[in-house]
């Protein structure tokens, strides 16, 4: 073991001032902890070694007469502490008026006020000196058939998303947006419920390059869908532009795990995705976890269960690097012809003639090893500590 394991800045951690200040309401009950002060959980998460923080303009600036005197306490704990701001977000969920969706609520009134929320709070990102704007859809999608028409709701986020857009790009901002994927919750179908659907739609906008992708583990994985890839193929597009960890048991609802708790296979290959093992591009925005420490903890459990997110990603990046280093590992996956899927399946130069033409062994083929449990093991062995 190399690593004490004790976050640093260059780690780059982040964590939502949502997370850790979860009081633990769910659908069978009331807070179970006290409201934190999120300019104290802001000290907080210095002193455990996260070295960003985000927010949604409610969690920390409600509308209201405190927004000025807290931005004031904020900005002086944002000096202090040398955090910065790397993400900001919207709450367009939780007010009642966007109880049947913001941006594409059926009703007209409904989303200009949400428009003129985001816009709000893009310039509040800017002015802070954030270089991520994520998007949840929480409540746009539906409960019902008829009661939505989703190929306008899709021309409704499609306008907002151009607006906004615009709107950063006339007004100077460095600023992108990331789009937050989510299958379903609390009741109703959520539109674009997965990395596959946001990369669609965002090649429909007028400017592309202003939007990305912000997929969390648990809302792929609510779907029965593998993390991995889905960040792989966002990475493949230049779209992993943020990311939200945490963990998850499975297809049910959002469980908002602590990073490595559900799926601890899923976030070592997570961990290795994002360092780029094997491959030309590795992510290198924040380490951003977005989870719930659970109903039953005390204040104290919270801090456990934030300090616990950064140690397991810090382990489990010493595992994959291990993996990776290891000469078994790179005699593994050389017999497993890892490397050959980077040659071209046509050569240069070669027709379709030429492999028309060629001859192949199929028997021999079919019969091949393919080594893939050995290398499979390997990782499995270095996950569970005996290598
Ligand atoms: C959830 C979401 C949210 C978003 C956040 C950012 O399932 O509740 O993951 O936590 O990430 O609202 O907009
Ligand atoms: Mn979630
Ligand atoms: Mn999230």
């Amino acid at each position: 073991m190399t690593n004490d394991y004790t976050p640093r800045p260059e780690d780059k951690f982040s964590f939502g001032l949502w997370t850790v200040g979860w009081e633990g309401v769910d659908v069978f009950g009331p807070a179970s902890r006290p409201a934190l002060d999120p300019v104290e959980s802001t000290y907080k998460l210095a002193e455990i070694g996260a070295s960003a923080v985000t927010f949604h303009d409610d969690d920390l600036v409600p509308d209201d007469e405190t927004r000025d005197h807290t931005l004031e306490r904020f900005s002086k704990a944002l000096a202090d502490t040398g955090l910065r701001v790397e993400m900001v977000t919207t709450n367009l969920f939780s007010p009642p008026i966007f109880k049947e969706g913001a941006l594409t609520a059926n009703n007209r009134e409904v989303r200009r006020y949400a428009v003129k929320k985001v816009l709000r709070n893009i310039d509040l990102a800017a002015s802070l000196g954030a270089d991520t704007f994520v998007l949840w859809g929480g409540r746009e999608g539906a409960e019902h058939g008829a009661g939505k028409n989703i190929r306008a709701s899709l021309d409704r986020m499609v306008e907002s998303l151009n607006l906004f857009s615009a709107y950063v790009k006339e007004q100077g901002y460095n600023l992108r947006f990331a789009l937050e994927p989510k299958p379903n919750e609390p009741r109703g179908d959520i539109l674009l419920p997965t990395i596959g659907h946001a990369l669609a739609l965002i090649a429909e906008l007028d400017d592309p390059q202003m939007v990305g992708l912000n997929p969390e583990t648990g809302h792929e994985e609510m779907a029965g869908l593998n993390f991995a890839h889905g960040i792989a193929q966002a990475l493949w597009h230049d779209k992993l532009f943020h990311v939200d960890l945490n963990g998850q048991h499975g297809p049910r609802f959002d469980q908002d795990l602590r990073f490595g708790a559900g799926n601890l296979r899923g976030a070592f290959w997570t961990v290795d995705t994002l360092l780029g093992s094997g491959t030309a591009n590795a992510y290198d925005g924040y380490i951003h976890f977005d989870y719930k420490p659970p109903r039953a903890e005390a204040v104290d459990g919270v801090w456990d269960s934030a300090k616990a997110c950064m140690r397991n990603y810090l382990i489990l990046r010493e595992k994959v690097q291990a993996f990776r280093a290891d000469p078994e590992v790179t005699a593994a996956l050389e017999a497993a012809q890892v490397a050959e899927l980077d040659q071209p399946t046509l050569a240069e130069g070669e027709s379709l003639d030429d492999l028309r033409n060629a001859s192949y062994d199929v028997q021999g083929l079919a019969d091949r090893s393919i080594a893939m449990e050995a290398l499979d093991q390997l990782a499995m062995e270095h996950l569970l500590g005996v290598r």
